[in-house]
């Protein structure tokens, strides 16, 4: 990789070429980063300058679509970082109970607006459900093991609120995987033994096994493709929000302005999980950590 020569001019160029062409805007993401994507299509092409790459994007456009695969890192497994999920599950059983102990979490930040005193007022009144939004959701693993836990909650209790689950991404073909909901055995590496018999059919393709999840798993979630950079597409409140593994891909300057996005559709009170790599250190935005450990903020 290190014979490849960047030129900083060229390189803007091929960028807002490639912008163009795809409408997404490029510069929201980390130099490195997005040197690296381009860096190992070039390998790929057998082009070692950055200007020879642009040549190739004009006369060949159908490299574009293949730059945006290597483009968007789409790696997911159900139950990343299960303790994430565990740990969810935990705030929703302790909320059942009038005084509730949850080890790890910052109890100075719980208001009577928080998302725990929402799930308490569900038990109790039946009120609206929970509303949570998966962003980005790669090819689905990280909706559908929201839904997963949640059903066996409802399994388990019979009384969990109702909820919607939003998930969205910028890659159009990963969602179309996502809403097939076909898995090779590896995406299912986490998934906890009885999910799986319970939540999927297992049948075997030429490539090995395959597992296709649930119909009724499936229509719990609403797939929508858009570039979060650029906002929301639904005018929605959420009283939860998943953004894990995006950030790390964002620079600097830009990370604010994402930052904003979500906190803009995050309800009072709401809670902001990020990837186990991420914080929103020197943020200046209403967050507040909740639980270090698990990387929860609460929206004051
Ligand atoms: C590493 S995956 C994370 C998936 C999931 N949250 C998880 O933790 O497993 C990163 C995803 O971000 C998506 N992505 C990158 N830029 C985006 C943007 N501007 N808007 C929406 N999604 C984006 C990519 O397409 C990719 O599917």
């Amino acid at each position: 990789m290190e014979s490849i020569s960047f030129d900083p001019r060229s390189i803007n160029n091929l960028l807002d070429q490639l912008k163009n062409q795809t409408g997404i805007e490029f510069n929201c993401y980390r130099r490195n980063f997005l040197e690296r994507r381009i860096k190992s299509r070039m390998i790929r092409l057998g082009l070692n300058t950055d200007k020879s790459y642009l040549d190739y994007i004009l006369t060949n456009p159908q490299e574009i679509d293949l730059f945006l695969e290597r483009f968007t890192i789409n790696y997911s497994y159900f139950f990343r970082n299960i303790e994430i999920f565990n740990k969810l599950c935990e705030i929703i059983f302790a909320c059942k109970n009038e005084k509730f102990q949850i080890p790890s979490v910052n109890y100075e930040y719980i208001t009577d607006l928080s998302i725990f005193d929402k799930i308490r007022r569900s038990y109790a009144y039946k009120e609206s459900g929970l509303k949570i939004w998966s962003c980005p959701c790669a090819s689905g693993e990280e909706p559908y093991s929201l839904v997963m836990v949640l059903e066996q909650i409802k399994e388990e209790i019979g009384e969990f609120p109702n909820y919607e689950i939003t998930a969205s991404d910028i890659d159009k073909n990963i969602i179309k995987i996502a809403r097939t909901g076909i898995y090779g055995a590896e995406s299912l590496k986490e998934t906890p033994h009885n999910y799986i018999s319970t939540y999927f059919t297992k049948f075997d393709d030429r490539l090995g096994p395959k597992f296709l999840i649930n119909n009724d798993i499936k229509r719990k979630v609403e797939f929508i493709i858009e570039d979060v950079t650029r906002g929301h597409n639904k005018d929605q409140k959420y009283d939860i929000i998943f953004c894990r593994y995006l950030l790390i891909y964002i620079n600097r300057d830009f990370r604010e302005n994402l930052l904003r996005i979500i906190e803009n559709h995050l309800a009072p009170g709401g809670l902001l999980v990020l990837g186990k790599t991420e914080t929103l250190l020197n943020s200046k935005l209403s967050f507040k950590l909740l639980d270090g450990k698990n990387h929860f903020y609460i929206k004051m």
